[in-house]
């Protein structure tokens, strides 16, 4: 992360929540936020191992970059810990002016095997959590307004019988216009980035099972950074004339029906 010369108004001097922030597209989230002059809190599931290292490396490049920044493990699934997790951010803060509902984490296996803790798993990280993040967000939110952004995918209206996680995508994704429309009136927008493919590590689980991922061509893909350039627009002044709405950013690839078959 550069020393912040990028710094934004519309940004400088905000704080930004951002669930699942330790790595991926995430983290890729906090170094644009922070370039623009945005404290943050990076959240991410288990306070142990690698995530938490990374979270952790991520804060001081943050603060490197003149920006306030905690790493808060919380599993946003369980509603005791999402509450823990925006009091931390308040205790620190006192404020709370962007949201980002980044965390995700489910099986990647059809639907006939998967098991009831699969499930459950699916629908707290993935559904749940994000209501729950949601509703503590409100209040501090509601205070002088803020911005909203959820991480959604192609899944959501493209079935990948591997991908059961697209149809906890498709319900957020009317969740989110749903929530546009509650809480515009309090000075909140809420919208959301499907995005294409990206290399990151849930990526690597997902061609496991779908090895024919790995023969796309390269121009298919989007990098992290990509991604978090359009939340970092949406969490911008166009967050005041776009509202509800679910910006596809995936290079144009579900634009057709069919591509050629790539050579080899
Ligand atoms: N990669 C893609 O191709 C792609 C495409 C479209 C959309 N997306 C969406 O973009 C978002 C980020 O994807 P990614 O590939 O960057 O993810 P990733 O690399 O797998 O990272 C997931 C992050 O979410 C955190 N997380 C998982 N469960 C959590 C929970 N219950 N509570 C709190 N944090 C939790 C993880 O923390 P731990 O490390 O501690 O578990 C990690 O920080 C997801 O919503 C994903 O569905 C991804």
């Amino acid at each position: 992360m550069n020393p912040s010369n990028e710094a934004e108004p519309h940004f400088q001097g905000k704080v930004a929540l951002i669930t699942g922030g330790s790595r991926g597209i995430g983290a890729a989230v906090a170094r644009r936020l922070a370039r623009a002059g945005v404290n943050l809190v990076i959240n991410h599931r288990s306070g142990r191992g690698r995530s938490g290292e990374l979270a952790e490396a991520l804060c001081r490049e943050a603060e490197e970059a003149g920006v306030h920044a905690i790493s808060v493990p919380a599993d946003i699934g369980k509603k005791d810990a999402a509450g823990e997790l925006f009091s931390k951010a308040e205790d620190e803060f006192g404020r709370l002016d962007f949201l980002v509902l980044n965390a995700a984490r489910a099986p990647f296996k059809p639907w006939e095997k998967l098991l009831e803790r699969d499930l459950r798993q699916l629908v707290e990280t993935n559904y749940l959590g994000n209501v729950f993040c949601m509703q503590k967000a409100l209040d501090p939110l509601s205070r002088q307004g803020g911005a909203v952004v959820f991480l959604s995918s192609l899944g959501s209206r493209f079935a990948n019988p591997d991908y059961p996680l697209g149809s906890m995508k498709a319900a957020m994704e009317t969740a989110v216009k749903y929530w546009a429309e509650s809480y515009g009136d309090r000075g909140i927008s809420v919208n959301a980035v499907c995005a294409g493919l990206v290399k990151t590590d849930s990526f690597k689980t997902l061609r496991m099972v779908d090895p024919e991922l790995e023969k796309l061509p390269e121009r298919f893909f989007l990098s992290p950074e990509e991604v978090a350039g359009v939340v970092h627009y949406l969490l911008g002044p166009a967050s005041d004339v776009i509202r509800g709405q679910t910006i596809i950013t995936d290079r144009g690839v579900s634009n057709r029906l069919r591509w050629p078959t790539p050579p080899g």
